[in-house]
């Protein structure tokens, strides 16, 4: 009973903590978390503390994902780990209500009659259970970290050690920011006085943290610049299908989906098959937004379209041999450069009406896929895919994204090289 104690206590506290330094203080709390691109398998990773006593957790950031899950079957120790069983609360808070019986002895991730929930990690997708255990994650006043929360029992998802095949190295599961009641956004509004939104701000190095804001602003990414004051604004749509790769029949994608109009490059609109740009009634086509996806994916007749209009719009520049997916490569002596990365044409991404677009400039257009070889950073998603547009983790690196489920709009910023600032500007002092 003692270590229970202890451990009621030390929760007693840091929840004391909190309260006393922050939501004293203020009516709403906001919290951080760094998140740094991996080299080898351009993977976001982000770290969080997780169980009793904490350990610190590598988890690659799944923007579009149901739940928060790591590996149970190796290296799980914690006394406040707690199995989520069937019929539950908090397993009715998940589409898929099956149990699972385990038959090896009671260890996290093994106990009978426990709830059963789909999981994917970057290669395969498989079976895991719910189940609880504290989850701690600091405080911000905008500008730098603060005192540290912790959710008691949040839930995540157990998964098979075969599911990490894949991760970027060190990681230990992934982190779901989806809308539906799982995620770490939504846990974290109902813990806290913490408003149903998050921004994400991914580095384009591999050695610097970019940042994730959960909560309201400012977002203060450089010392003296509160990003979010660029914002505009574009409505975030409710795909009714589920996305995953399992699910069950009803159940509604937890993933955050854009309304594109139009493609233009160098201000011209491209011509699109305009069916392919909204969402049907079996949840195919539209545009989201992934971080797991390296770069954009566009179905094949939308990729043959922009890719020939782009290379219409690089006139003579010198193109050279593809690199792997990436088809359109340019000798990089070739092509001029701008504070907002190589000079290439601009493709926009038009939104509700004319006026409110994306501009996509050099620095998320273009990748540098070899010495020497500019590559245009968007592939063939092929001629049939779920969804029509996914926009990927390098054409958002360096811009500022909030993703307001409480008010189901996306504010997003463009480059910020524009404001001569990075993801990587923002201070996290002494971070664990
Ligand atoms: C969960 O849902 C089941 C089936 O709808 C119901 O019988 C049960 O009472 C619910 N549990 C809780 C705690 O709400
Ligand atoms: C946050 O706290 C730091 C250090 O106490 C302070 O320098 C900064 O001005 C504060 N920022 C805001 C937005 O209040
Ligand atoms: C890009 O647009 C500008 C301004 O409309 C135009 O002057 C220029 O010729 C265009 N470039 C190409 C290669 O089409």
């Amino acid at each position: 009973m003692a270590w229970f104690k202890k451990n009621l206590l030390l929760s007693l506290f840091s929840l004391l903590l909190f309260s006393h330094s922050l939501c004293a203080a203020l009516k709403s709390a906001t919290f951080v978390l760094p998140v740094k691109k991996d080299g080898a398998t351009l993977q976001y990773v982000t770290r969080v503390q997780q169980r009793t006593p904490p350990t610190l957790l590598n988890l690659v950031v799944d923007l579009g994902a149901r739940y928060l899950w790591v590996d149970c079957d190796k290296g799980y120790v914690s006394s406040t780990y707690g199995s989520v069983y069937c019929g539950t609360a908090e397993c009715n808070l998940t589409a898929s209500q099956g149990c699972t019986d385990c038959s090896l002895p009671r260890r996290p991730g093994c106990d009978k009659n426990t709830c059963s929930v789909g999981i994917e990690g970057p290669t395969v997708g498989t079976g895991g259970v719910l189940a609880q255990d504290a989850l701690s994650i600091a405080s911000t006043n905008g500008t730098v970290p603060g005192p540290s929360a912790t959710i008691p029992k949040f839930v995540f998802s157990c998964a098979p050690s075969f599911l990490l095949k894949g991760l970027a190295r060190g990681a230990k599961g992934m982190l779901g920011l989806g809308r539906g009641n799982l995620g770490l956004p939504l846990q974290l509004a109902s813990a806290f006085p913490v408003s149903a939104k998050f921004a994400v701000c991914l580095s384009s190095t591999t050695t610097s943290n970019g940042v994730m804001f959960f909560g309201d602003g400012p977002y203060e990414i450089s010392s003296g610049v509160d990003a979010s004051a660029r914002f505009k604004y574009t409505p975030l749509f409710v795909n009714p299908v589920s996305t995953a790769g399992s699910y069950i029949a009803g159940e509604e994608s937890v993933e955050y989906f854009i309304g594109v109009r139009s493609v233009k490059v160098n201000g011209t609109a491209v011509p699109l098959k305009k069916s392919l740009l909204s969402i049907d009634e079996e949840g195919h086509g539209g545009t989201k937004i992934s971080t797991t996806a390296p770069y954009t994916q566009l179905q094949t007749s939308i990729y043959t379209a922009v890719t020939g209009a782009f290379a219409t719009a690089m006139g003579s520049t010198t193109r050279v041999a593809p690199v792997g997916k990436l088809k359109l490569c340019y000798d990089a002596k070739d092509v001029g450069a701008r504070y907002t990365g190589p000079a290439v044409p601009t493709i926009d991404l038009v939104l509700q009406d004319e006026s409110v677009y994306w501009s996509i400039l050099g620095a998320n257009s273009m990748v540098e896929a070899k010495k020497g070889v500019l590559c245009l950073a968007f592939v063939d998603g092929g001629i049939n895919p779920t969804t029509s547009i996914v926009i990927g983790g390098h054409q958002i690196e360096d811009n500022l994204l909030q993703f307001d489920i409480a008010n189901s709009r996306l504010g997003f910023t463009s480059s910020l090289w524009i404001v001569k600032t990075t993801c990587a500007s923002y201070n996290f002092q002494s971070l664990p």
